[in-house]
């Protein structure tokens, strides 16, 4: 059996690349990347300088980045934009994108309406939000992260255990309550911040965190100051930034390449990683010749009922042909995972979890992924 084909890698890989994202995406192979972070531009519409009580000004988003002539205009960006990701993503992968009031609701509909499908949306609660100086309204203390799937049935990854370390080992919620970038993480010119919408390391670090794996390859669309392709670094992930404004790319570059790997933070759980791996079939054990139709299963450490493989990979029990889930349910009245209770008779004569042959089936199987000797210098 030969390697299966893993997705075309692009050659911008682990760098940032400046340019339009649309054109810098519709040069990448379609379905490559496992997971986009996404912090597009917020439409702020800011029409006048905001001053603070003391009269200092506010070093506000006023970017021309951030100009768009209507709503009209920025829907039209949105969808554009969110058309070439879900060309670039695979089936399995999954779509973060984060704003504010001024265009989360906006993006949002254009998601659903282009076929993502909603899995959460988290709000980042910022612990130390800036007042709302004019005092006309409320304190914006929010932003807002969509995180979907490519898809109502599409798989995806969710690292459920992994996520828990960012819960004190209970089950992650949906309101994270984190500090905005400030002091020596903020990346600084001359006169004072380098990008006005710099994101937390540690808010990025929970997307990748509870939805890649090492190696998994991260796409950030609108890099800005590069956080995304610093933290997936750091977290041993490859990536991708693009961004089409110059005077962020130098630093954002250095600021990436000075990422060091850290293998807690890019660790994921082994329940985690066990859950992903492919599901192997009781069916394809019987059919590898592991088991031959007509020899017998144990159930239970005591060995208390017996069952007897047939050629279609099923259990034959009481007269019943039923899986290996099954029989072991009809057996005890509880779901079964038939893994884990029925045994097999190895050719020493001991008893064995069927789980034992199903490890020996992987390895296998693992091995005949192996590129030949022949084929590794032909690669290299
Ligand atoms: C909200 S900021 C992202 C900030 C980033 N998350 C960070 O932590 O630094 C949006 C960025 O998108 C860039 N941008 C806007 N339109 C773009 C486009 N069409 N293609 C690529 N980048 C774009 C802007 O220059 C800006 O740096």
């Amino acid at each position: 059996m030969r390697r299966r084909q893993d997705a075309a890698v692009p050659d911008i890989v682990d760098s940032i690349v400046q340019g339009d994202c649309m054109e810098v995406m519709a040069a990448m192979p379609p379905a490559c990347v496992d997971m986009v972070f996404a912090d597009p531009p917020y439409n702020l519409q800011l029409k006048r300088s905001l001053y603070r009580p003391n009269m200092s000004m506010v070093d506000a988003v006023d970017d021309e980045w951030d100009r768009f002539e209507s709503f009209a205009a920025y829907d039209t960006f949105t969808r554009a934009w969110l058309t070439s990701v879900r060309r670039v993503l695979k089936p399995t992968g999954t779509l973060w994108v984060i704003g504010t009031y001024h265009n989360i609701h906006r993006v949002g509909v254009a998601v659903q309406d282009l076929g993502f499908w909603l899995l959460n949306d988290v709000t980042w609660v910022k612990t130390n939000p800036m007042p709302n100086f004019a005092g006309v309204r409320m304190c914006n203390a929010q932003e807002t992260l969509i995180w979907a799937a490519m898809g109502e049935k599409s798989g995806y990854t969710f690292n459920h255990h992994t996520a828990k370390r960012y819960a004190e080992g209970k089950q992650l919620r949906s309101d994270w309550y984190l500090p905005l970038c400030t002091g020596a993480e903020r990346l600084a010119d001359g006169d004072g911040k380098l990008h006005s919408t710099q994101k937390p390391e540690a808010l990025v670090e929970r997307t990748i965190a509870v939805c890649t794996r090492p190696g998994d390859l991260v796409l950030d669309p609108f890099a800005g100051s590069g956080t995304t392709p610093a933290v997936a670094r750091r977290m041993g992930r490859r990536y991708i930034g693009i961004e089409r404004e110059e005077q962020y790319l130098e630093a954002a570059r250095a600021r990436v390449a000075a990422a060091a790997f850290d293998p807690i933070s890019g660790a994921v759980d082994q329940r985690d990683l066990d859950r992903h791996r492919r599901r192997v079939s009781f069916r394809e054990i019987v059919a590898a010749g592991m088991l031959r139709p007509g020899v017998k299963l144990w159930f239970g450490a005591d060995g208390r009922r017996e069952a007897v493989v047939t050629d279609k990979g099923m259990l034959e029990l009481d007269g019943q042909a039923l899986s290996i889930h099954g029989a072991g349910s009809a057996i005890t009245g509880a779901p079964c995972n038939g893994w884990d209770h029925w045994r097999y008779s190895d050719r020493d004569g001991n008893l064995r979890r069927l789980d034992d042959l199903r490890a020996e089936f992987e390895a296998r199987q693992a091995a005949a992924e192996e590129p030949t000797p022949r084929e590794r210098d032909r690669r290299s």
